[in-house]
């Protein structure tokens, strides 16, 4: 599929690769440390390929031995974790941004056959205007949870730029999102995969992010 402002992770190999395998292998994935660990791995890299994107502004540090000019973040970007089942993924992006701010807001899967409604539960963010906002969500499936979020953000003020990153993405998910999100905009991803089945799971997909991060819920 053809979404110009998307990266995708795998698209060179590495050793994302492997703990992508790790992540959608049945025997693996009942290891929920591993589980977890390999999310957070992938939160790191991805971080760090999107901290290329930044801008950066120059200063003067002292070394022990003389003072030279450096290069550091122009600005903090501000975290979305969207719960539950980012929290590791999130985690892998606050060990590489250690001084953002963190915001976090819960979303919920009503399932009703073949329809998906996206429930907004909760929020607890700092202002997003002109912020550099990033938004985490390890699976981008229909998309519909990463707009609900950003039109309930939005409604606080305008960000400077949004950043969506997930693990996994579908091609519907990715096609709502660059239709939906008006904002400008830039999707980071590990691997797109084939398409959503009828209960809007990716495939071929992990199963529940969620479940496997931290056991089944009601
Ligand atoms: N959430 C998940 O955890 N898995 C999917 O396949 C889709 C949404």
């Amino acid at each position: 599929m053809k979404i110009s402002n998307m990266f995708v992770l795998s698209n060179q190999n590495s050793i994302v690769d492997q703990y992508l395998s790790e992540l959608r292998d049945v025997n693996i994935q009942q290891d929920r440390a591993r589980f977890r660990k390999n999310l957070e791995r992938i939160g790191e890299l991805l971080a760090y390929e999107l901290s290329k994107s930044l801008t950066y502004k120059s200063k003067v540090v002292e070394t022990p031995i003389e003072s030279t000019e450096v290069k550091v973040l122009g600005e903090q970007p501000l975290l979305i974790c969207v719960l539950r089942a980012s929290m590791p993924f999130f985690q892998g992006f606050l060990n590489i941004f250690n001084e953002a701010d963190s915001g976090f807001v819960g979303v919920y899967r009503q399932e009703d056959g073949a329809d998906l409604d996206i429930e907004f539960l909760y929020q607890a963010t700092p202002d997003i205007t002109g912020r550099e906002l990033i938004l985490i969500d390890p699976m981008l499936a229909t998309g519909k949870s990463i707009v609900k979020t950003v039109n309930n953000l939005e409604k606080m003020g305008k960000p400077k730029s949004i950043h969506i990153v997930g693990v996994i993405a579908a091609p519907e998910g990715l096609a709502y999102i660059s239709n939906e999100i008006k904002t400008q905009h830039k999707i980071w991803v590990a691997e797109v995969d084939r398409a959503l089945n009828e209960k809007s799971y990716i495939v071929p997909g992990l199963g529940d992010a969620g479940d496997l991060a931290f056991g089944p819920k009601l």
